[in-house]
């Protein structure tokens, strides 16, 4: 298998290089128009926040027909990646919690990969992003979709209002930059700060995305979350968000130990937990989906499902769009298979 990310060079180095294809896009199939918060799109795939941290890596993928595009999240100030590795390979022979354990390299089959990341939400200046995300937009076909995401900055000891303000500033330069859609990033497994586990405080969640919806205005909201703690929980987060936002975007990664064969953590001992992504977390992410879907329909709530979680063959997008996804986004697979959605719209014009 071919990488578009290179896994040992700096984030930096990437986020300069670009990504590198092995093949020349092929002609990617037309699908009829459909909807996704309220706006035009050729499909209702994409990929989530992660892999596209600048123009540079937007507009290819979007050449090769992903639709809804999301820039990496972004901070109101520059901040570093954490060191290398980044990002591993890893094998999972104790689901559904138990430690991950890293390999050399992935499996030659991209629906037996699963993999580990620790960025630490690296961000480049305001200044900077909000021109490149002006010319991302720029660059996007008819029917394709930009949605930023952003995070706060908190220090240790930022009031909640502090927080909120931070959350509102970087959603209201993404939308003046030209961003179709916001994600609210309110789950990171790899932050230790506030702005990392933001979705299980439901309050503290309602509070923030009160002051985003001020500032973004009519402009599509949603919110990245992670698995909920239980359904009582999820129902509760769900009830609070509808009115404000638009939709939520789940799973971001699952939190696991991840650590080489003799116990050593993959990203040292300040990160024995991290974010877990691929195959090993794609039928629990389809559990939450189905779930959290079948909440919104059964307590009638205006919000749509962004899919995020182990999709990378099209029976994966198909399982997500079965379990009521209005839009079904890859983090990690589109490093490995870069035409999976050329292959999904031959298959599922419908999408
Ligand atoms: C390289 C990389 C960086 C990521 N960075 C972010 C991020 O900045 N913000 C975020 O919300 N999710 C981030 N994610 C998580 C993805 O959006 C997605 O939730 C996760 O990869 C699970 O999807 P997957 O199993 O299809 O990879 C990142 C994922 C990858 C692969």
């Amino acid at each position: 298998m071919h990488f578009t990310y290179d896994l040992h060079c700096t984030w930096e180095e990437n986020c300069e290089c670009g990504p590198t294809f092995a093949d020349e896009s092929t002609a990617v199939p037309e699908t009829p128009m459909k909807t996704f918060l309220g706006l035009p799109v050729r499909s209702r795939i994409g990929i989530a926040a992660g892999l596209l941290p600048n123009s540079r890596w937007v507009l290819p993928y979007a050449h090769r027909g992903f639709d809804i595009l999301t820039y990496k999240t972004v901070r109101s100030v520059a901040r570093s990646c954490y060191p290398l590795p980044n990002w591993v390979f890893v094998e999972d022979t104790e689901p559904p919690d138990g430690p991950v354990f890293v390999v050399e390299t992935a499996r030659d089959d991209p629906a037996a990969v699963s993999s580990a990341v620790c960025f630490g939400m690296p961000s480049a200046a305001p200044e900077v992003w909000r021109e490149d995300v002006r010319k991302t937009r720029a660059g996007l076909g008819y029917g394709q979709l930009l949605i930023v995401s952003v995070v706060a900055t908190p220090s240790q000891s930022s009031s909640l209002s502090e927080i909120a303000a931070d959350f509102a500033q970087c959603a209201a330069w993404a939308v003046e930059a030209g961003a179709h859609a916001v994600e609210a990033n309110l789950s990171c497994p790899n932050v230790c700060s506030a702005e990392g586990t933001l979705y299980q405080d439901i309050a503290a969640s309602r509070a923030v995305v009160r002051q985003m919806r001020e500032a973004v205005g009519s402009t599509p909201l949603l919110l990245k979350v992670g698995i909920f703690s239980n359904d009582i929980r999820m129902r509760q987060f769900l009830n609070a968000m509808h009115g404000l936002a638009n939709g939520v975007t789940l799973v971001n990664c699952i939190s696991r130990p991840v650590l080489h064969r003799d116990g050593r953590p993959a990203f040292g001992p300040e990160f024995v937990q991290a974010g877990v992504l691929g195959r090993a977390i794609h039928e629990p992410s389809v559990a939450v989906v189905h779930a959290v879907k079948q909440c919104i329909v059964a307590d009638g709530l205006k919000l749509e499902v962004v899919a995020v979680g182990g999709a990378s063959i099209v029976r994966d997008m198909a399982d997500f769009f079965d379990a009521g996804a209005d839009a079904v986004l890859c983090g990690s697979s589109p490093m490995y298979v870069p035409n999976l959605a050329i292959d999904c719209k031959r298959m599922h014009p419908e999408w």
